[in-house]
């Protein structure tokens, strides 16, 4: 019987263990949760989601105290248009993030950074060319494109002297969404290093409609592998979402898959970004405490345990601070209904908004617990501590684990020590 470890994925000259973190925005998937996969020779993501912020958080900047100084005469305004990004401080905030990154890299891995094309950002090919261009220049190993078809992102990138040599992938989760990519870009000459095929059960938002329990993702990844196969493209195809044990990652490497993109067994690690005690509610969430609904004001679904406090809260949009949301038209979702309520309800002191989120805030704050499908089984990747919380895993003890186990067996952590 074959495990993980019996395959390797080849990037180019990397050979690696084909076991791919997928990024986890707002620094969920941290540096420190990156550079253990590529410590290991496997592939790890950061993410470049709400970058001034994180960088304000680990490298002592003022970008979003800043930003806010700046537009504090627009915060009682309903138009968040005149909001803009300062394209200086994205690109700063960009390299010290991925720097101090690279600076710290060991092992034969990579480390990626995740870039999704509906941060608009009130300026989304600007912004986006900045916060790709910043991590070219700044090391990174390459960039998976996330969060949008990138029908014009590798144009963005063309002129830069690592277009060529950077690993460049693309997550898709139809083979419609592929094809429209490989077209809108191939006036560049470059095809993708990689591609992830994203389906229904992962974390985050959908790249499927309120009908995502519809699909299934061993049978799109089926239609990926023969679609490259027709037209001669030599592409490795990778996985994603609801590859729970590394049985279920061989199943797919032994059907053609060239890697695994894995996240939500890595919600409960010790180098996960999320603060502790939300580590505990993915642990303690059961099926039925996990819910896909509409409330991101992206426009996509998003998969969240239905308790996560930032769902119907009312709070006033923070675009000053934030606004990463904001389209090109500087509009998002969430200001729109915010508006709503403020209106029909002119008296009140607080409204309640419960059709959309402010997702900036509450990703910023760890408020909307986003997760994969499969959560409630990380109860039993673990064991339970004397005052009845779960023991958190280190990142190597579950790479290892999707790397070596067969027969469905996920391998128990060693009794922490009192
Ligand atoms: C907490 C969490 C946050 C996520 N955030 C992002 C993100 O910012 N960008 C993205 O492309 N995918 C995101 N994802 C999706 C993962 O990168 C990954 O493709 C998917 O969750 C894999 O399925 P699994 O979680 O069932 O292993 C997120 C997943 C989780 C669990």
């Amino acid at each position: 019987m074959k495990c993980v470890d019996d395959f390797r994925l080849q990037l180019g000259k990397h050979e690696l263990v084909p076991i791919m973190i997928g990024g986890m925005g707002v620094d969920i998937s941290t540096a420190d949760l990156a550079l253990e996969a590529a410590r290991l020779g496997g592939v790890g993501h950061i993410s470049d989601a709400m970058i001034n912020t994180v960088a304000d958080r680990r490298y002592d900047t003022k970008h979003v105290k800043e930003k806010l100084a700046l537009y504090k005469f627009n915060v009682l305004n309903e138009d968040k248009s005149p909001v803009k990004f300062n394209l200086g401080r994205l690109e700063e905030a960009t390299r010290l993030h991925v720097e101090a990154t690279m600076a710290r890299k060991s092992g034969s891995g990579l480390v990626l950074i995740n870039c999704m094309e509906k941060l608009t950002m009130n300026a989304p090919k600007e912004t986006l060319k900045v916060r790709m261009s910043a991590a070219l220049d700044a090391g990174i190993d390459g960039i998976t494109l996330a969060a949008g078809l990138h029908l014009g992102s590798f144009a963005l990138i063309e002129d830069h002297p690592r277009f060529r040599d950077a690993k460049l992938g693309i997550i898709v989760s139809s083979v419609r969404a592929l094809q429209l990519f490989l077209k809108k870009n191939s006036r560049t000459g470059r095809l993708p290093d990689y591609v992830v095929v994203e389906g229904p059960l992962a974390g985050g938002h959908l790249g499927f409609g309120m009908d995502w329990a519809q699909y299934d993702l061993a049978t799109i990844v089926a239609e990926v592998i023969q679609y490259l196969k027709n037209e001669h493209l030599d592409i490795p195809v990778i996985p994603a979402g609801g590859i729970f044990t590394g049985s279920d990652a061989t199943g797919f490497l032994e059907n053609g898959a060239a890697a695994v993109q894995v996240a939500t067994r890595f919600t409960v690690s010790e180098e996960c970004g999320l603060p502790a005690d939300v580590k505990q509610e993915y642990f303690k969430a059961s099926e039925e405490d996990i819910e896909v609904n509409q409330v991101s004001p992206t426009g996509y679904p998003m998969r969240m345990i239905k308790k996560s406090p930032g769902i119907g809260s009312g709070i006033r949009p923070n675009c000053e601070a934030y606004g990463y949301l904001l389209d090109a038209n500087g509009k998002c979702a969430y200001v729109t209904s915010y508006n709503r309520e403020v209106a029909a309800h002119p008296e009140a002191r607080k409204v309640s908004v419960v059709d959309k989120t402010c997702l900036c805030t509450h990703m910023r704050n760890f408020d909307i617990w986003t997760c994969g499908q499969l959560t409630w089984r990380l109860k039993d990747t673990t064991r339970r501590l004397g005052d009845g919380s779960y023991q958190v895993l280190s990142a190597e003890h579950i790479f290892k684990d999707y790397q070596f186990s067969k027969d469905q067996s996920v391998a128990l952590p060693d009794i922490a020590e009192a």
